[in-house]
């Protein structure tokens, strides 16, 4: 099984579409092993997207996200970094296909909704920056009509 970090972003969190977010991973047949509403520091925010730290757009990315509550979850499943990101849809919203969350849901990419991680090394980091104090353990009964 494969972990990932998805973080429904500050719009998301004050639009009303937490519920609908995790209602989409929860159909789709994904395991949620952890969820909490915070607000996270600008350094915090920083780290987060230190790869990304020389673009044009890092500040005001930082100031998105530090704007408001967001809610940081680890979800589980078969492949989940790639399912997570189908379902999310690409990046700019003005590419996501419908019936993705962005696609759905938003318009432009300052204000896209929601991350999820995009390799099996950035989901370890993620997951252990934003979840120190672990995820939880439980065992699916609906697993055996889903695999
Ligand atoms: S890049 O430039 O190719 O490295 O960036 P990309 O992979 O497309 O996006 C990485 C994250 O940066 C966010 N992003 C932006 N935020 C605010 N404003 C602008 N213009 C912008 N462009 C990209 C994008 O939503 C990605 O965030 P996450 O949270 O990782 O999805």
């Amino acid at each position: 099984m494969e972990f990932t970090f998805v973080m429904i972003k500050p719009d998301g969190v004050q639009r009303g579409l937490i519920g609908e977010v995790i209602g989409r991973f929860e159909k789709k047949g994904l395991v949620l092993r952890g969820l909490k509403v915070i607000n996270v520091e600008r350094s915090f925010a920083e780290t987060h997207y230190a790869d990304l730290s020389a673009k044009r757009f890092f500040n005001d990315l930082v100031d998105y996200i530090i704007s408001g509550p967001v809610v940081a979850m680890v979800w589980e499943g078969r492949g989940v970094i790639a399912t997570a990101r189908n379902l999310i849809g690409a990046t700019n919203p003005a590419e996501s296909a419908p019936g993705t969350i962005r696609g759905d849901y938003a318009v432009h990419i300052s204000r896209n909704v929601i991350h999820g991680s995009d390799t099996v090394e950035n989901a370890r980091k993620e997951i252990a920056m934003w979840f120190p104090e672990g995820t939880i353990t439980w065992n699916s009964c609906i697993d055996p009509w889903i695999y």
